[in-house]
């Protein structure tokens, strides 16, 4: 049986309000902790697997042009080799980015350094990497290809085009106007666990252990890919190390070892290099953006503009959506936006961390931050001002909105000063101490969603999703879900998620994952509990269930009398982009400490205040918020990928050279919480929290930069040179 909801009216009820477990949104650690803390929880390439192979990946050292051929015999010889594959499968993914060609025919083009051409497989590691280094490609290098946004002409994206009223004419009469161009460079996922995967066929049935975000999709595109029908291909990732966007679609390890595992007739496990990973996965796309607003004398906005330039390959479909949440976080009735990608020739451009306000937001927020000063208003002060009662330019009402709120409590809990603000107000020793806010917007999404549910004779429970969890706590708040809706302990339901066999979830990304699967877990559960209902000689919204029983009655386990009860949940959500604005918001404030000599800026303490709607578990709710915020931080100071100006090649292409932020980076971070319920959000009432903690936190770092020493930088990230 199925439980389905197609959500096209909001659910108000707030059924889950009622239930008497009390587990739903408590603290709740990790279910899987101490499997990931003792290392006994198998990522990727941990699969015992019997008699496998190594695939080494080879990648092109030119930037546009062709392979004219490959020299397989060159390496074939060399001891523990078994294939050389350069199969036209491998780099179907890199030939998406040729205007909708069909599918290649002759030589492999090239369109960026470090493109996969090819896989060696070898006895062991050491041999296939030895034999990969040593493989001769000849190419034919094509000259002049465009390696830097200025070297074309952008393509506007209509779609995202807003041109309402009269922009310039509320330029020229504003009483104070700002008018910015503000860069961001490029950022890597740079996942913890790199992209990895083991292939074994058994007869013409694949398994493949891999690291990624969305099952429900990444089933599809490799059965695609492989030219195979879906119900041959079984992906399971139980456990991922992280994903940041760089696991939602199959990279080239996942194909490779699937076809060379097929070739040599033995389970194949191809890892890629930390320098594979930053190369050739994805990259979020540097951008140029410029920024106008038009304040009357108090401040409220009459004017607003965004406009943005970003990159990718020649004919791939993705633009970095950096005006995401300008379209509706401030009012302002004369609007333009504008978004322009530039055709270049580096590696795809795809989806980082809160693709779009990560970068988008931070640019925005130092332009309010400058209209602030200009007008003489207090930085909260002038957000409250200019938040919208619907959205700006949709005219639709929101879901929900703690933005009010957020700016309010998180003021209060940082000890906000509204006094007048100028620079260089505090200087400690060689220090000048300086503090910066900013609001933070991240646009709520959904996703079609199934999760079995199954009550066991014995009273406990499991749910089986294909839905993953890449470090975020999905495991933690699916137990949550069932053991709050069945009355039972959260360690008697047993989770298993990340395996193609189960049913759909909606994968990992966008932030979408917690409120759609846990939204089909519900409905299970809602079915479950009629079939109990029926039992126990009542309704199911009179049935109280709390340890194990039904409140002044009998047991499960008597109700179940032997039996296994077991429905699935299905969620499809209607479109409620159609009907409302849905958006988490929050407000982030910071305090640093710019040294006067050197130019370097530590972030002494950063505090974060979120509304996203009901909070599924505070602990694992809170790491993300802790996490977006560690990101804002990378973002503000540190984090920008380098490529060489004339061939191409990323530069800094491992976790030494490419600065994340370390423990040392990250001062102390507060988080508040501002609880809310949104029933148009989802079914559970909750919002996307993911990337929230990242959407707008790296501005607060560049306005309290500007507080703490007056530099007004405009070029992310803020490192010493630009600071000084
Ligand atoms: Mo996210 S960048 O959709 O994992």
């Amino acid at each position: 049986m199925t439980a389905h909801l197609k959500q096209d009216e909001p659910d108000t009820e707030n059924f889950l309000d009622t239930m008497k477990q009390g587990v739903l949104g408590k603290p709740v650690s990790r279910v899987e902790g101490l499997a990931k803390v003792t290392g006994t929880a198998p990522y990727a390439v941990e699969y015992p697997v019997e008699n496998a192979a190594e695939g080494v990946i080879v990648t092109t050292t030119i930037v546009r042009g062709e392979v004219v051929s490959i020299d397989k015999a060159s390496v074939l010889e060399m001891p523990g080799v078994l294939a050389v594959i350069d199969d036209e499968r491998l780099t179907t993914r890199a030939a998406q980015g040729t205007a909708g060609e069909a599918p290649q025919q002759g030589p492999t083009k090239v369109f960026f350094w470090g493109q996969p051409i090819a896989v060696v497989v070898a006895e062991t590691f050491e041999q296939a990497r030895d034999a990969a280094k040593h493989l001769k490609v000849e190419y034919r290098a094509e000259d002049g290809a465009p390696l830097h946004p200025s070297d074309v002409e952008p393509e506007e994206q209509e779609d995202e085009t807003v041109d309402q009223g009269d922009l310039a004419q509320a330029m020229s009469r504003a009483d104070h106007s700002v008018d910015l161009a503000i860069t961001t460079e490029g950022h890597a996922s740079a996942a913890m666990e790199p992209h990895a995967a083991i292939a074994q066929w058994e007869g013409d049935k694949l398994t493949v252990h891999a690291s990624l975000q969305m099952l429900n999709y990444n089933i599809a595109e490799l059965a695609d890919t492989l030219g195979v029908e879906e119900d041959r291909v079984r992906i399971v990732s139980r456990y991922v190390g992280g994903g940041f966007g760089s696991k939602l679609g199959i990279s080239e390890e996942v194909v490779a070892a699937a076809i060379a595992a097929e070739k040599v007739g033995r389970p194949v496990r191809v890892v890629m290099s930390r320098q594979q990973v930053f190369q050739c996965v994805m990259r979020r796309s540097e951008t140029t953006q410029r920024l106008r607003l038009a304040g009357d004398g108090e401040g409220r906005l009459d004017g607003f503009g965004h406009e943005a330039l970003v990159s990718n390959l020649p004919a791939e479909e993705f633009a970095e959506p950096v005006l995401q949440s300008s379209h509706f976080l401030y009012g302002g009735d004369n609007r333009a936006l504008k978004l322009e990608v530039a055709r270049i020739h580096r590696m795809t451009a795809g989806s980082v961390r809160a693709p779009g306000e990560a970068v988008g937001m931070p640019a925005l927020e130092i332009a309010m931050d400058v209209l602030a000063e200009k007008s003489g208003v207090d930085p909260v002060e002038l957000r409250l001002l200019n938040i919208p009662h619907r959205d700006p330019e949709e005219d639709l009402p929101f879901s929900s909105h703690k933005l009010a709120e957020c700016l309010k409590q998180g003021a209060e809990r940082f000890g906000w000063d509204s006094g007048p603000r100028s620079p260089r107000h505090t200087r400690d020793g060689e220090w000048w101490i300086g503090t910066g806010m900013a609001s933070a917007a991240r646009v709520h999404n959904v996703g079609e969603a199934r999760a079995r549910v199954t009550l066991k004779p014995d009273g406990t429970a499991e749910i089986r999703t294909d839905m993953t969890d890449i470090g975020t706590g999905t495991y933690t708040i699916l137990a949550q879900m069932v053991a709050e809706m069945l009355g039972i302990a959260v360690d008697d339901v047993l989770v298993q998620l990340g395996d193609t066999d189960f049913p759909r979830g909606p994968g990992s990304g966008g932030s979408w994952g917690a409120a759609s699967i846990g939204s089909a877990a519900y409905l299970a559960c809602r079915a479950l509990r009629k079939m109990l209902a029926e039992r126990a000689g009542t309704g199911e919204s009179d049935l109280i269930l709390r340890d194990g029983a039904v409140e002044g009655g009998r047991s499960l386990v008597e109700l179940l009398d032997g039996e296994e009860l077991s429905e699935e949940g299905h969620y499809e959500p209607g479109d409620i982009a159609d009907s409302h604005t849905a958006s988490g918001f929050g407000a982030f404030f910071a305090q640093v400490r710019v040294n006067r000599f050197t130019g370097e800026t530590r972030v002494d303490r950063m505090l974060g205040a979120f509304g996203f709607g009901r909070v599924l578990n505070e602990k694992t709710a809170r790491s993300q918020c802790l996490g977006g915020i560690t990101w804002s931080i990378g973002a503000a100071l540190t984090e920008a990928l380098h490529f060489d100006p004339k061939d191409g090649h990323l530069v800094n292409c491992d976790l030494a050279e490419y600065h994340v932020p370390v423990n040392r980076d990250v001062g102390e971070v507060e988080v508040v919480m501002v609880e809310e319920r949104d029933p148009v959000a989802s079914p559970i009432q909750a919002k996307g929290i993911g990337e929230l903690g990242m959407c707008g936190g790296a501005g607060a770092i560049a306005n309290a930069i500007y507080n703490a020493c007056g530099a007004r930088v405009l070029s992310f990230p803020m490192t010493p040179d630009r600071v000084l």
